[in-house]
């Protein structure tokens, strides 16, 4: 895709991958607009970036999906660009006498319905421009997935599924969807100790790559793979499955 010229909403604008990509695609002459639920990022990544515009929304509630939708339809009707960014991760643990369902609940609240709930909502818009971009990201662990995040593993498989049939779907129109599968980056993610772990990817070297990538024209498969995350993706394809799982997954 062209990297100047669009007007973009990223969901999960706040903070990590959302926060990054947004002053990237700013830099390079986007119009962007920001999404999530923290008041004071939102404030202070508009005041510090003039032109970014912050937008409030709890991606776990429908009516407040609803709500954002309906502001960005009328305060940017040429929207062309969707960015899909927004979602949790939370350990969860299944071989206790007690589960805590409603962390399992309020991670396919935010990663998969509010994916499809502002994906329904926005998709008209995107369809009046003369071409359009719809970009989602999943994750590494939708194609291996560690056992400590059975359902944000399996939300993210959930999307890599969904988002092939919503590119065959639109195949005859000019909407490019596109999935993009982190590797392990260093965000706040799965707490404060993530940012710094060295086992990710530094956050800045990962945008750099995505953007360069996202530069050249989008492979068939319509997936942005970086480097680092090919040999996850690639898993079952190459035959590592099982060395991959066994790594992520110690008995
Ligand atoms: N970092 C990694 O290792 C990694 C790897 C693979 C995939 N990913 C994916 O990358 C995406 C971005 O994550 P990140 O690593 O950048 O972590 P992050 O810094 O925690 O960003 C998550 C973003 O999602 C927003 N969000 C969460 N719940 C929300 C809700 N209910 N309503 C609205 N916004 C909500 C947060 O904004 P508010 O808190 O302001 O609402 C924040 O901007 C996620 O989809 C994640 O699954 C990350």
């Amino acid at each position: 895709m062209q990297l100047t010229g669009h007007t973009i909403l990223i969901t999960g604008g706040t903070s990590g991958i959302g926060r990054a990509l947004a002053e990237a695609f700013h830099q390079r002459g986007n119009r962007v607009i920001i999404a999530g639920r923290r008041r004071a990022l939102l404030d202070e990544i508009s005041a510090t970036h003039p032109g970014i515009c912050g937008l409030q929304v709890d991606m776990q509630n429908a009516a407040s999906v609803a709500s954002l939708a309906e502001e960005v339809r009328s305060l940017f009707p040429d929207l062309d660009v969707l960015v899909n960014n927004a979602g949790i991760s939370r350990e969860e643990t299944w071989d206790g006498d007690v589960i805590d369902i409603d962390t399992s609940l309020s991670i396919i609240e935010t990663n998969v319905l509010g994916v499809l709930r502002v994906t329904a909502a926005l998709l008209p818009t995107l369809a009046k421009q003369p071409s359009a971009t719809i970009i989602t990201t999943t994750s590494g662990l939708a194609f291996v997935p560690r056992f400590n995040y059975p359902t944000y593993c399996a939300s993210k498989a959930f999307l890599h599924s969904w988002l092939q049939s919503l590119r065959h779907q639109l195949r005859h129109k000019p909407i490019d969807v596109i999935e993009l599968p982190p590797p392990y980056v260093q965000t706040e993610l799965s707490g404060p100790q993530h940012l710094s772990d060295p086992a990710a990817m530094p956050l800045g070297d990962y945008i750099a790559e995505v953007v360069a990538l996202l530069g050249e024209p989008t492979p068939d498969s319509g997936e942005i793979l970086v480097e680092r995350v090919k040999a996850q993706r690639m898993a079952e394809r190459s035959g590592v499955y099982a060395q991959i799982y066994a790594k992520l997954n110690p008995a």
